[in-house]
């Protein structure tokens, strides 16, 4: 398979902080090379206070749409023409699609999320309890999937304890069927809710690459056997809080199926087609030996 770049390749990208270890530039130019698209998938690293020049450049530099992550996915929502109606309840964009110069926003974590979770944790959500580590714009998302498919209850826990109280606030008005806590993160607590939980999710940047010693969870007896364990981190493969749910007899989940299945949406909204999840996620797999 061979890639000519020409005066008609469309461009679409990921704008982030820190994406030298994003795989996203990997899945979507497989998944253009697999198709013969003339679309080409650049990385844009982009400092804090460059985002709002970054997105006005999609326009102008007539860039088909780009993935939003860490830590722009509440900030970039702001800054658009328009925001599609989940994104806009989440509070958060992780794609943007650029339409003759008008850029709309989109979420598609959520159903990113809901796929990886129906699929590679084989998890039924409806009348489950989750605990969610984290509040930030990936959580919201997370939240915002487990109680559209009726979950019966989510404790979130924060370090920061205004962004609880928003997801709480923001949601509990949509969903009034489930029931929304909101806890510091504290070991006390967490005990008590981690316990009676099926599903423990961590939705925090801690255990990244850059920070590979952290764990959002302060003490690994926390874990037990009858949860699914799911970790957003994808790099690395299995973050400490992975090991450690493992250990304790936990099944586990990473981020990497969300990644791909996320990818697929945001890809099908620039180019009109949609690879199968399954394929593409034992293609990147396959090159990346992430397991
Ligand atoms: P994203 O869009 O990926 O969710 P984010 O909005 O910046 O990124 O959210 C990051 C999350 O990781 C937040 O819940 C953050 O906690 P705070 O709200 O207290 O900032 C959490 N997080 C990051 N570093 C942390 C740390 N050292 N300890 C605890 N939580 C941390």
């Amino acid at each position: 398979m061979k890639r000519e770049i020409n005066g008609k390749t469309k461009i679409i990208g990921v704008i982030g902080k820190n994406i030298e270890n994003s795989l996203s530039p990997l899945i979507h130019n497989q998944m253009i090379l697999k198709h013969s698209l003339n679309f080409c998938y650049l990385p844009f690293q982009v400092a804090e206070t460059d985002l709002n020049k970054a997105i006005q450049g999609i326009k102008a530099l007539n860039i088909r749409g780009v993935n939003i992550t860490f830590p722009y996915k509440e900030k970039a929502i702001k800054l658009l023409d328009e925001v599609e109606e989940s994104a806009r309840r989440i509070g958060a964009v992780n794609t943007i699609v650029n339409n003759k110069g008008i850029l709309t926003g989109y979420n598609t974590d959520v159903i990113g999320f809901k796929k990886s979770l129906q699929e590679n944790g084989k998890f039924v959500i409806k009348e489950k309890k989750a605990v969610i580590l984290g509040a930030g714009g990936a959580a919201r998302a997370v939240v915002y999937a487990l109680l559209g498919e009726g979950i019966k209850e989510i404790c979130i826990f924060n370090r920061t304890s205004e962004k609880i109280k928003k997801i709480k606030q923001d949601f509990s008005l949509f969903f009034p069927q489930s029931s929304i806590k909101a806890f510091p993160l504290e070991e006390e607590s967490l005990k008590d809710k981690i316990e009676k939980a099926h599903l423990l999710v961590n939705t925090t940047s801690l255990g990244m690459a850059s920070q590979i010693d952290n764990t959002p969870l302060p003490n690994e007896k926390l874990f037990h056997p009858n949860l699914l364990v799911y970790d957003l981190i994808y790099h690395p493969a299995k973050t400490l809080f992975l090991r450690q749910a493992e250990r304790a007899g936990a099944k586990i989940i990473n981020g990497l199926p969300m990644l791909v299945y996320q990818g697929i949406e945001s890809f099908y909204l620039w180019t009109g087609f949609k690879p199968e999840g399954k394929e593409v996620l034992k293609m990147i797999k396959r090159i990346t030996y992430i397991a």
